[in-house]
């Protein structure tokens, strides 16, 4: 199993050797594109970040729940959507290929599913902190289609492939994971870090919330150190999914200065939708909260660093939108603060 270490040696060690050095790069097909200098042959574009992680195997591993962790790719509206699902065992479909599977394809389950979106350049997806299954919620986690690894492509607040993004991981969920795993399709939870953020309140929830969030549905969206405002229309079927969605807004005290505006603009639109849908000031506040109490930098809920922030949320999952107690795992922070009232974080400084 690849540790963050050696992953991370393993993309420094790709950045510097020529993409057709290595071997098994059967994504692209470089046959067809010429290189930067024109001259079709001798020097070799270096590998994007997309390239590097197709070179990391895919196929099947153990959790550390104990539970088994497909990493597969399929093509989605054709991008390659790169994908890990984690759960037991038998609740994988016989086509999927994974030992002890039992389900037939489009079979309902019992489990629901937590989809995890990672942050600019990936490291939440190889890292899975939402792996395993917690509180009845299948880990997933999806890795951008973008050469760079950012989801919604583009860069900053700028994400400017944001509408195919979204409605690749929409479509992955409808089309695609229902191949490989039983699941409850009315209980499907996001989890965004950074940049993944950015993609699902910018993007997939103005979209497509009507997939996850209709009557009948729950859909909990933990938005982690990134927000952005609706970038597409809103329709009426999406306004009314968000009135029946539980959102959190988790920052810091030193937050990127770049989103130290758009995450309290993302909050104020996004209660605005849920008072448009005639929910009162209480209603709103028990259903979206925000927090940026922790004394740290972009993503550092710890305190401490950006993978073990980002891991501590993943663990809190339950506690923060499930109808816990709402405290971060280990600590006495508690981050459910109704958003009414609480739309202009202030910060202490910038990372
Ligand atoms: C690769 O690209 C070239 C040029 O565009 C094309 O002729 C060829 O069919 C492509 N090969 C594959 C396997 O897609
Ligand atoms: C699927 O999820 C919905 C929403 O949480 C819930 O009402 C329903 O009971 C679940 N179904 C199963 C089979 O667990």
């Amino acid at each position: 199993m690849l540790t963050i270490r050696s992953l991370a040696i393993f993309l420094a060690l790709g950045a510097l050797s020529a993409v057709d050095a290595a071997p098994q790069n059967n994504r692209g097909n470089r046959s067809g594109r010429k290189s930067k200098n024109g001259n079709g042959g001798g020097q070799q574009q270096a590998a994007t970040a997309f390239q590097q992680a197709q070179q990391i195997p895919q196929g099947v591993s153990t959790a550390t729940d104990g539970s088994t962790i497909l990493d597969m790719t399929a093509q989605v509206n054709g991008l390659p959507l790169r994908f890990k699902v984690s759960a037991p065992a038998d609740q994988f479909t016989t086509d999927s290929g994974v030992t002890g599977a039992t389900q037939d394809a489009n079979a309902a389950g019992d489990l629901g599913l937590n989809i995890l979106l990672h942050g600019d350049g990936g490291q939440s997806f190889f890292d899975f902190p939402n792996q395993g299954v917690l509180s009845n919620l299948a880990g997933v986690a999806v890795l951008a289609p973008d050469p760079n690894l950012f989801w919604g492509g583009g860069s900053g607040l700028d994400r400017t492939d944001g509408v195919a993004h979204a409605q690749a991981v929409s479509d992955l969920v409808a089309t695609v994971l229902p191949s490989v795993l039983a699941f409850n399709a009315s209980s499907v939870s996001f989890t965004g870090v950074s940049g993944g953020s950015l993609l699902l309140s910018g993007f997939l929830l103005p979209g497509h919330m009507a997939q996850f969030a209709a009557a009948g549905q729950e859909s909990q969206v933990l938005l982690n150190c990134g927000g952005l405002e609706p970038q597409v229309a809103v329709s009426a079927d999406n306004a009314a999914a968000l009135a029946n969605t539980r959102i959190h807004f988790q920052s810091t005290q030193q937050e990127l200065a770049l989103l130290q505006p758009a995450i309290p603009a993302a909050i104020a639109a996004y209660e605005q939708i849920a008072v448009g849908e005639g929910l009162d000031a209480a209603a709103v506040g028990a259903l979206q909260t925000v927090d940026n109490s922790p004394d740290g930098g972009h993503c550092e809920f710890d305190e401490k660093d950006f993978v073990s922030g980002v891991q501590l949320m993943a663990d809190s999952f339950s506690a923060v939108m499930q109808g816990g107690d709402g405290i971060l795992a280990g600590t006495n922070v508690n981050v459910l603060n109704p958003v009414v009232g609480n739309e202009d974080l202030s910060f202490s400084g910038a990372s």
